[in-house]
């Protein structure tokens, strides 16, 4: 156990925060420390997009259904895979390879590292945060709220704070199901699955006060269905992704 693997260990997602701020020195940290994140060919394919604006946090609460972290959280954070800075400014490149699938993934990747980066730098200062990825409900909206040029993907927002609120750490999946040696394995799966079903209905139920007792089945199983998402594919082409 080092500094890091504790801060990494005790993470949880905040949505409650202290009025607190987060200074500019704070906030030069983090995203610095975004920005040390591997990065795919050294292409640092992503854009961090702090989001000051009152109404344009407002735009954030709309597009995720509500989720007021969005305005209260005193640092929010837009994180979007970004091909744009790339097709200006890479040398003798054709066009339409950014259209390609497997760029869009590296801008995904890219993002996701440096945010998790900045995440964890954010945590080992004291303050505490979580991601929003329901800002993807309304893409186009992200897009013309932020002036996203072509090649520009909103993918989440990480909002950050100081924590009103200690949750519980949340159980992962046992190692064993996740940490496969040398090829795809499965064969513990069923009770690996159907014990952390058990901890999960025991850490929610707990946790809301019997309010929700869902198994990590039957959570997974209804975010999913409840929200597809099937017009990101649609607005993301009409963005220069995903086109080849
Ligand atoms: C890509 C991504 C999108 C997420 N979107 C949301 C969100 O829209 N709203 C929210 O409250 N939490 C969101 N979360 C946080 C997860 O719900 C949370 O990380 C997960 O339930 C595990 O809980 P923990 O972070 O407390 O350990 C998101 C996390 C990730 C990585």
């Amino acid at each position: 156990m080092n500094e890091v693997i504790k801060t990494i260990s005790e993470h949880a997602s905040v949505r409650k925060f202290t009025d607190q701020p987060i200074s500019e020195e704070q906030t030069r940290m983090i995203v610095e420390c975004a920005q040390m994140a591997s990065t795919s060919s050294h292409f640092q394919a992503y854009s961090i997009i702090e989001v000051r604006d009152t109404a344009r946090r407002e735009v954030l609460k709309e597009c995720s259904g509500g989720q007021k972290w969005t305005v209260t959280a005193p640092l929010v954070l837009l994180f979007c895979a970004d091909l744009h800075r790339g097709s200006r400014y890479f040398d003798n490149i054709d066009k339409d390879v950014f259209s390609n699938t497997e760029f869009y993934t590296v801008g995904v990747i890219d993002a996701a590292l440096a945010a998790q980066n900045a995440f964890i730098a954010a945590e080992s200062m004291g303050l505490g945060g979580v991601i929003v990825g329901g800002i993807r409900n309304d893409v186009q909206k992200l897009i013309d709220t932020f002036n996203l040029p072509e090649l520009v993907a909103p993918l989440f927002a990480l909002c950050l704070g100081y924590p009103d609120d200690k949750p519980g750490v949340k159980p992962r999946l046992p190692r064993e199901a996740v940490h496969k040696i040398d090829s795809y394995t499965e064969h513990d799966d069923d009770e690996l699955l159907r014990n952390y079903n058990d901890e999960v209905k025991e850490y929610y139920t707990q946790r809301t006060k019997g309010k929700c007792t869902d198994t990590w089945g039957e959570h997974c199983g209804q975010m999913m269905m409840a929200k597809t998402r099937d017009e990101v594919g649609y607005v993301l082409r009409k963005n220069g992704f995903l086109k080849k």
